[in-house]
């Protein structure tokens, strides 16, 4: 592993932490980037009470001077702005709890919530106030991920790499009537992007945007919740990051893991995925073409950066896109096209039953505040783990300790691609 990132805090905790080691140096780096990332997280229909209460912005503690990466670790810092009315009951030290009830305010936690780790967490850890782990298991963890993503996507950015995302369905409703993959739908990927960014869903269908919106005002008056699939997809990448030889190298297993670590992924697919199992192999695989010229550089995303690097890529060639840009646990440089299923949010206006593990006894699960829909930004937060895990892999292949020097090596190697 190139690109090392490990987060810290506690949903109601004082802040959030993430650290990103392994960036090479001369990445061009300012908390604009970052904030912009935090803001797009917090976005979506269907979000609830604490997105009003947090608007993120990130501190860039270390690793940065004067805007450019150092090449030493990278410390972000996210502020709970909640954290004053949390001081005491998230608070480092020893205090007295002999006033503190198990109480429907939840100060000490008893009663474990059906869909979230409070239960499994607290026989694990022997945490008898869940709190202890609710706080971690929270998707507030997540803002963290969209900072420490937003380090990846400048440094391949620098290389003309563009990771995006969008909602292909969410409860009942699918994106186009009920096609599988947006990106298969022949689209360019820029429009799609530019559509999703402007839908409150991230659905690029106008169309379904608005189902999804009545969909998800059914399942809040009904005191419920829903899930859904977004796709991402990754252009610019060029053919061979990853690896065939080793199982834990291999591209489409770790971004399975990126997605799959994500809070309520519940499934993930590449290229055709789950629908590869229906098709004869004949509509499966990809078939093999050459050209002098490559058709399909406007794949690359339209950046200037991605322009300069792409004309080199070799003029092999799919007119299809069914394995998603992998084969063989390798980019193949085709756009990488990943999906993930989004659980339904576990905690509901209508409670689930439950058991207090103090008392024994059943109860229904009280409600603070929840979102009722959040794959929107789900899809946001997979934006920002699959670029992690494709900036590791990248780093992997053309790493360097200076931006100068990958730069070299990455143009040595799509000379060497080129010319095969
Ligand atoms: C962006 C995002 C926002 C979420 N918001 C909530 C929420 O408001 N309420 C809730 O109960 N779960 C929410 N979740 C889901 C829970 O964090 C998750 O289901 C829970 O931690 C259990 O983990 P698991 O589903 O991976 O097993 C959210 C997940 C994500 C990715």
């Amino acid at each position: 592993m190139k690109l090392r990132v490990i987060t810290a805090g506690e949903s109601h905790g004082r802040c959030l932490t993430a650290v990103v080691e392994g960036m090479p140096s001369g990445v061009p780096l300012d908390d604009g980037g970052i904030n912009h990332g935090l803001a797009r997280r917090q976005l979506g229909y269907g979000r609830g009470g604490r997105m009003k209460i947090e608007k993120d912005r990130v501190e860039i503690t270390s690793g940065v001077r004067h805007g450019l990466t150092l090449g030493s670790p990278i410390a972000l810092l996210i502020q709970n702005r909640d954290w004053e009315n949390w001081m005491d009951i998230m608070s480092a030290d020893v205090i007295d709890r002999s006033g503190w009830q198990r109480d429907a305010k939840q100060t000490i936690v008893s009663r474990p919530r059906p869909g979230h780790a409070d239960l499994a967490g607290g026989l694990k850890y022997n945490h008898r106030d869940m709190r202890n782990i609710l706080e971690r298991s929270s998707a507030r963890e997540t803002a963290a991920r969209v900072a420490a993503g937003a380090v990846a996507r400048a440094l391949l950015e620098e290389f003309g790499i563009n990771v995006m995302s969008w909602v292909v369905g969410i409860g009942p409703v699918r994106w186009n009537g009920g096609a599988i993959s947006i990106a298969d739908s022949g689209g360019d990927f820029d429009e799609l992007f530019k559509k999703a960014e402007a839908s409150p869903v991230r659905c690029p269908d106008k169309a379904a945007t608005a189902k999804i919106k009545k969909a998800i005002d059914v399942a809040r008056g009904s005191g419920d919740s829903l899930g859904g699939i977004f796709e991402t997809v990754v252009t610019g990448v060029p053919p061979g990051i990853g690896s065939h030889v080793q199982w834990d190298r291999k591209l489409n297993a770790r971004l399975a893991h990126a997605l799959m670590s994500i809070q309520a992924i519940k499934g993930c697919e590449v290229g055709l995925g789950f629908e590869a199992g229906r098709r004869p192999g004949s509509k499966v695989h990809d078939e093999i073409f050459y050209k002098k010229v490559r058709p399909r550089v406007s794949e690359a995303g339209g950046s200037s950066k991605a322009a300069a690097f792409w004309p080199q890529l070799p003029r092999f060639y799919r007119k299809t896109n069914n394995a998603g840009g992998i084969e063989g646990g390798m980019s193949n440089g085709e756009p990488i096209i990943l999906r993930a299923v989004m659980k339904p949010i576990p905690t509901l206006y209508k409670p689930l039953v439950s058991v207090d593990v103090d008392t024994k006894r059943p109860f229904k699960a009280s409600v603070e505040r929840s979102d009722v829909c959040a794959v929107p930004a789900a899809s946001v937060v997979a934006e920002a783990a699959v670029a992690l895990a494709i900036a590791d892999a990248f780093l992997e292949k053309f790493g360097g300790d200076s931006v100068i020097e990958i730069e070299r090596n990455y143009r040595g190697y799509l000379k060497q691609v080129r010319e095969f």
